[in-house]
């Protein structure tokens, strides 16, 4: 089979850096470590706006994320920390992650020629993030604490060792993930949201959206965060010791970019708030089954939010335009969907037993 070369016009798209370079702090020269990350669908959602918020002309995207190429929005700091790790001459990066920076990172590394450290909570870890760090070849270390322990280590031996951080405390992260924000704004044809909703565990994110925002000048959304019940020290006001949710993604209980998260929330006149394990269960699956887009749990918190916001009577979605950001694939949790989207109809392999049960 032959195929033409590229040619200079064809439209491949680049990746994140390389689309948005005028408005990120890499100059033509930087080698780009890229595997096209980005320009990920902005899915009109009628149905779930018309389940959430019946009659109100709510318009309703999804910003399906978890089509990145590791699976989630990751890709897109991680585009800009391992390019800024390689100029700086790096040849080790570690992180600590609840699963998706972790792949994110190794796949990264891995393309970089880089060592990759990835430090996990034991047990608490998702099982595609697991699979998809050690295939890249990461040394993924399970330590017998959280997330906010394998951070606090991170940093240490950070400062200790010629190892890159690539955590959301690394401002280059920020940096690839405000380009979120941009394409948002871009899909929408140049105007920004009344709200943008999204998850928010270490806050890296909703950090770097609102610096996003604020620096494309098409306008700034509402920010509306949602964080699980039992991990949500930003609604509190105060660090949780033993943060848990069934949204393993999220468990964390003493953000790094708090303070940021709540300038932004504060700036945009924002609303953060908790969300059960039920509710985000019950958000997931109303993705999957209304408008066919399947996320891993902690992804459906933003849409669990603005359920709630809306039911509370807190938001009114009246002729709105809101977008949720679904921050990861529901392949990364395959067994959290087996566990809770019901078990498979077993039957004999005979068309009589087709039959009876279609008219059972
Ligand atoms: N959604 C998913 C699927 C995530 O993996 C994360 C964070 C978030 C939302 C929250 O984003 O931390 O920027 O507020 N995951 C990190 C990790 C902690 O290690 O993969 P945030």
């Amino acid at each position: 089979m032959h195929y033409p070369p590229l040619q200079e016009s064809s439209p491949m798209w680049p990746g994140v850096i390389e689309a948005y370079r005028s408005y990120l702090p890499f100059d033509e020269g930087t080698p780009i470590i890229t595997l096209n990350e980005g320009n990920t669908p902005l899915i009109h959602a009628p149905r779930l706006a018309e389940a959430i918020a019946p009659g109100s002309g709510l318009r309703l995207f999804l910003k399906y994320e978890g089509l990145n190429p590791t699976g989630s929005f990751k890709d897109r700091g991680m585009t800009a920390a391992i390019t800024q790790a390689v100029r700086e001459g790096a040849e080790t990066v570690i992180c600590a992650s609840t699963g998706n920076t972790a792949a994110s990172a190794a796949a990264y590394a891995a393309r970089a020629g880089l060592r990759c450290l990835v430090l996990v909570p034991q047990g608490k870890i998702a099982l595609g993030k697991l699979a998809a760090s050690l295939a890249y070849g990461a040394d993924v270390i399970s330590i017998d604490g959280s997330f906010d322990d394998g951070l606090r280590m991170v940093r240490e031996i950070t400062e200790r060792r010629p190892i890159a951080l690539v955590n959301s405390v690394n401002p280059w992260r920020l940096e690839g993930q405000k380009t979120g924000a941009f394409e948002i704004v871009d899909q929408l044809g140049g105007q920004a949201p009344d709200w943008h909703c999204l998850p928010v565990g270490n806050a890296g994110n909703i950090s770097a959206y609102w610096l996003g925002y604020k620096q494309y000048g098409r306008g700034l959304p509402r920010l509306l965060g949602g964080q699980a019940a039992g991990a949500a020290p930003i609604v509190l006001g105060r660090v949780v010791e033993n943060p848990e949710t069934l949204a393993t993604a999220i468990r964390i209980g003493n953000p790094a970019r708090w303070r940021q998260a709540v300038e932004a929330l504060d700036e945009s006149g924002g609303i953060v708030t908790a969300v059960s394990d039920e509710d985000i269960l019950e958000a997931w699956r109303m993705l999957a089954r209304i408008e066919g887009v399947f996320v891993e749990p902690a992804s459906a918190t933003g849409l669990a939010a603005l359920r709630q916001q809306i039911a509370r009577g807190e938001i009114d979605a009246a002729a709105k335009t809101a977008v949720i950001v679904l921050t990861g694939h529901g392949l990364k949790d395959p067994g959290t969907a087996v566990e809770r989207a019901g078990q498979p109809v077993a039957l004999p392999a005979k068309i009589e037993a087709l039959e009876a049960y279609l008219t059972k």
